[in-house]
């Protein structure tokens, strides 16, 4: 089988890059296209470092060049980026604008019990045994569970001196380092934390602690999307966005508005993807039994919607709400089945956050200059 390139442009031509009035090859996002036998390469040059886009076209491609020319053709595509523009400073090389941390990734969700400090949790655990250093920064005002989850409840951050200066060394637990608004309230205290003051306060919590070096910091986001998200994602310069939600409807609008919220010009943050809580109830004994009450593939459809990735579903068993009960997140259960389920979700997030890194400048914190958090300039 020998591939004509004239058969194969001809294909190309049906399909248009999102953000691009043209299609591909009268844009001249199609720079070259090499076939040998049954191989073909089609190099592409994109205008837009968004994964998603990236993601679109190849598949795109792919699949235009099987339908249309030959269905066994073996596909290759090289996507080059028209570099992004520089970041302002160039001391801010990627991932490293905070000393030691590399990576920090916001877990939201648009909707509360949807079990965001579950996946948290997990995903904090499964990244350590992966040999990662993990730090988890529970930034939920409404509701800090870490303590409960990593089973602190009754630690407290001690002091240190480094370098002269006192800071606060996070509380440890299974190979994770914790700060947890919850360490400085008590549990029957209501507080009612303002957008700016809880910026502050999550700002201390990353500047003024002892977290040596860390791969990935996850922040366990409050639920929703108001002005309190608004402060702490422009304080803080976030590499990615993952979105808890479950297969229902109400939450799954819920955490469409969280995903437009990340994408806003005002936050920009990328979203890693969004990663399907409660996909499907399963009893323990009878695995394959699954049970979709919650309504099937909601998540699924909805990051295809939004082009988006979907990094991974988990089903509800009654074992992962123990285990967040009781200290000891699921995903620590050796050779079981969760342990599987969030190992895959947590390579997920690895390679997103890998191939953001690879693609995008790195995210700039806002400074806040008002007290009001609503006018924000850039640093
Ligand atoms: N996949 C799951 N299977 C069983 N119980 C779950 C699962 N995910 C979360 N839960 C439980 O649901 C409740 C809410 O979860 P949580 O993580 O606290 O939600 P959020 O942080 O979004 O408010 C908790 O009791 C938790 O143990
Ligand atoms: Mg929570």
């Amino acid at each position: 089988m020998k591939l004509d390139r004239k058969e194969i442009l001809t294909a190309l031509e049906t399909i248009s890059v999102a953000g691009e009035g043209k299609n591909m090859v009268e844009s001249g996002a199609v720079q070259n296209v090499i076939t040998f036998g049954d191989e073909v390469v089609v190099d592409l040059l994109l205008s837009t470092p968004a994964l998603h886009i990236k993601k679109r076209a190849e598949v795109d491609i792919i699949k235009v060049i099987h339908e249309k020319v030959y269905e066994k053709a073996k596909v290759k595509v090289n996507i080059k980026v028209e570099a992004p523009e520089k970041p302002e400073n160039p001391n801010l090389i990627r991932g490293k604008q905070i000393p030691g941390i590399s990576n920090i990734i916001a877990v939201a969700s648009g909707k509360g019990g949807v079990g965001k400090s579950t996946i948290t949790a997990n995903l904090a655990v499964s990244l350590a045994k992966m040999g990662f250093k993990v730090g988890v920064l529970d930034a939920d005002i409404y509701g800090p569970s870490m303590p409960i989850m990593f089973d602190v409840e009754n630690s407290k951050p001690i002091s240190v001196e480094v370098n002269g200066k006192s800071k606060m060394q996070p509380v440890s637990s299974y190979g994770v380092e914790i700060l947890s608004i919850g360490f400085f309230t008590k549990p029957d205290q209501a507080v009612i934390w303002r957008g700016p003051m809880a910026a502050k306060a999550l700002n201390q919590m990353i500047f003024d602690a002892n977290w040596g070096e860390l791969d990935f910091m996850l922040i366990d986001l409050p639920p929703g999307t108001g002005d309190i998200h608004l402060s702490i994602m422009q304080s803080l310069p976030i590499t990615g966005a993952v979105v808890v939600s479950t297969p229902q409807a109400v939450a799954l609008a819920d955490a469409k508005k969280g995903v437009s919220m990340f994408m806003s010009e005002s936050i920009n943050v990328p979203v890693l993807g969004i990663i399907e809580n409660m996909a499907y109830f399963t009893p323990e004994e009878l695995p394959e039994n699954k049970y979709y009450i919650f309504g099937k593939e909601g998540a699924k459809n909805l990051a295809e919607d939004l082009q988006v990735p979907l990094l991974g579903e988990v089903p509800l068993v009654q074992s992962i709400r123990e285990a967040g009960d009781y200290g000891r997140p699921a995903a620590l259960q050796t050779a079981s089945v969760l342990e599987g389920v969030f190992e895959t979700i947590t390579r997920n997030v690895v390679q997103e956050t890998v191939n953001r890194n690879e693609m995008l400048p790195p995210t700039e914190a806002i400074k806040i200059t008002t007290m009001a958090g609503c006018s924000a300039v850039k640093k």
